[in-house]
């Protein structure tokens, strides 16, 4: 009887402990469950032309690469200043299983410390960026130019 009134109490700990180390405050891999299915599975319109990238281009120097960085490898300025976790687009797995629904979605909408663009572009223009955010990933391992 002494001895599982020491034993019990200690496993109550243990347990606790396994518990809160499964699960870390604020976890760091963004979950996106929150994109309604409907825009998960919107179809982009702009095809991905030299012309829909060149319009991208503009909104990426001025909204998007303080944080993303110039070619997209998320160390920018701000990203640096802020400490903040960016994903890499010129790695081609960051986005391999985003749907463009997706990617239009969190650029209109933002999430956690990416801010939203919101009315700032046209649609259009919207979806020239999920067009350029795909262009930045490295194909063959080779560096953009
Ligand atoms: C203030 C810094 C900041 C700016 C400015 C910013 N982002 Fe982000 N972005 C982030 C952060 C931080 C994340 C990761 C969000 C998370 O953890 O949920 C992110 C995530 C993303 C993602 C999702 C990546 C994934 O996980 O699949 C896309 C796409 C994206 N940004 C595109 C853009 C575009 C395009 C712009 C410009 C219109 C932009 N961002 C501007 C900080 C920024």
């Amino acid at each position: 009887m002494y001895r599982f009134a020491l034993i019990f109490p200690a496993l109550i700990l243990i347990a606790g402990f396994a518990q809160q180390s499964s699960n870390p405050p604020a976890a760091k891999t963004p979950s996106y469950a929150a994109i309604p299915v409907e825009a998960t599975k919107q179809p982009n319109p702009v095809k991905s032309t030299p012309e829909s990238l060149a319009r991208a281009k503009k909104w990426w120097t001025l909204d998007c690469e303080m944080c993303h960085g110039k070619n997209g490898d998320g160390k920018g300025d701000t990203a640096k200043e802020m400490k903040l976790q960016i994903v890499d687009f010129t790695d081609p797995a960051t986005l391999k299983d985003r749907t463009d629904g997706e990617v239009f979605y969190i650029i209109k909408n933002g999430h956690n410390d990416m801010p939203a663009e919101g009315p700032r572009i046209k649609t259009e223009e919207n979806w020239d960026l999920v067009n350029y955010v795909r262009s930045l990933a490295k194909k063959n391992g080779e560096a953009k130019q």
